[in-house]
């Protein structure tokens, strides 16, 4: 049987489903420091893993690794080049997240705009004595414009909901979207500065890459309104979190939501000292169903991708399909 490592906690059905195919050593516990990785891969054929660092060093400790399958959408955490050198076989989650991941997109973004965490956290402090007309001001959704900076399925998916809250959208992306598309979703294509100045409410949905690293810094924070607001739940890295911490605190935007950090899941100690941010532990995509559906992905990718299972050899997201049927080098 092949030897596979489980790199973190997922649900036991799935590591069950695994067993029928597998030799699993599961780690159900803390994250492996890169170490603990390097050893418990030297005898293994393939990985799941969820954010875990996999790099020329990795892969150059498992001599026998050919599939390492990430459970998520986002594999900024494996570097390809790497596994392209060796013929090892990347996967990720696409597609099953898109939904949960906009609803939460929009949720941070309503939370940002209405003040809901900051109103919540002053009445849990016991500071409501009365109502006040000025309470907590926050900003409109409906009506206004929503600029949304990468426009993949997510990104489309935010465009869709902002239908039903009559909003203008404005988007940036590398390319264009096809033109039915943006016809569909009524999205104009405008540069980042245009998208920057003209946008109520900015929100990210962009792998992050090098190039995509501090898309959003103090120049582009300088470029919004004082009213608007920032939601991130693309990546850390792709916003300066500590100009946009600056920016928050100095009351350049209005307010944040942020899901992923630069760094996390330690958090700038600036973002935790500005009131005006909505700050959640990297959970765009997780509800139960679609935290299933991304493991069970994971689980077809990692089973195909070794060769075995009803579609052996074609594991349905293979990121670098070149290498599929190479020896391993
Ligand atoms: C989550 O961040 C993902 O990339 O799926």
């Amino acid at each position: 049987m092949q030897k596979i490592l489980v790199a973190r906690s997922i649900f036991p059905d799935v590591i069950d489903r695994l067993k029928q195919y597998f030799d699993v050593d599961w780690n159900e516990g803390d994250v492996l420091p890169a170490d603990e990785l390097k050893r418990r891969l030297a005898d293994k054929d393939g990985a799941l893993t969820a954010g875990d660092m996999i790099d020329a060093g990795v892969l150059a400790a498992a001599p026998r690794l050919r599939v390492v399958s990430n459970m998520a959408v986002g594999y900024n955490n494996f570097d390809m080049a790497a596994f392209n050198a060796a013929n090892v076989l990347g996967t990720n989650t696409p597609d099953v997240l898109n939904e949960s991941t906009a609803d939460f997109g929009w949720a941070l973004m309503m939370a940002a705009a209405r003040r809901i965490a900051e109103a919540e956290h002053w009445l849990r402090a016991g500071h409501w004595q009365k109502w006040s007309y000025d309470g907590f001001l926050g900003s409109d959704l409906y009506g206004s414009t929503l600029g949304v900076i990468g426009m993949g399925r997510i990104g489309q998916a935010l465009a869709r909901r902002a239908q039903g809250f009559d909003m203008r959208v404005i988007y940036h992306n590398r390319s264009r979207v096809a033109p039915q598309i943006e016809a569909e979703l009524n999205a104009e294509y405008v540069s980042k500065q245009d998208l920057l100045r003209r946008a109520d409410h900015v929100v990210l949905v962009l792998p992050y890459t090098k190039d995509n690293h501090h898309t959003i810094g103090a120049p582009e924070l300088a470029l919004m309104k004082p009213s608007a607001t920032l939601t991130n739940i693309a990546r850390g890295g792709i916003v300066d979190d500590a100009a946009l911490a600056d920016a928050l605190r100095d009351r350049r935007i209005a307010s944040a939501g942020l899901d992923v950090f630069e760094g996390e899941p330690q958090l700038h100690p600036a973002l935790l000292d500005v009131p005006n941010v909505v700050l959640t532990p990297h959970i765009a995509s997780a509800t139960e169903a679609t935290r299933r559906a991304m493991a069970n992905l994971a689980a077809d990718n990692l089973i195909a991708g070794l060769g075995v299972g009803p579609r052996a050899g074609q594991p349905p997201n293979p990121i670098n399909p070149d290498v599929l049927g190479k020896a391993r080098s």
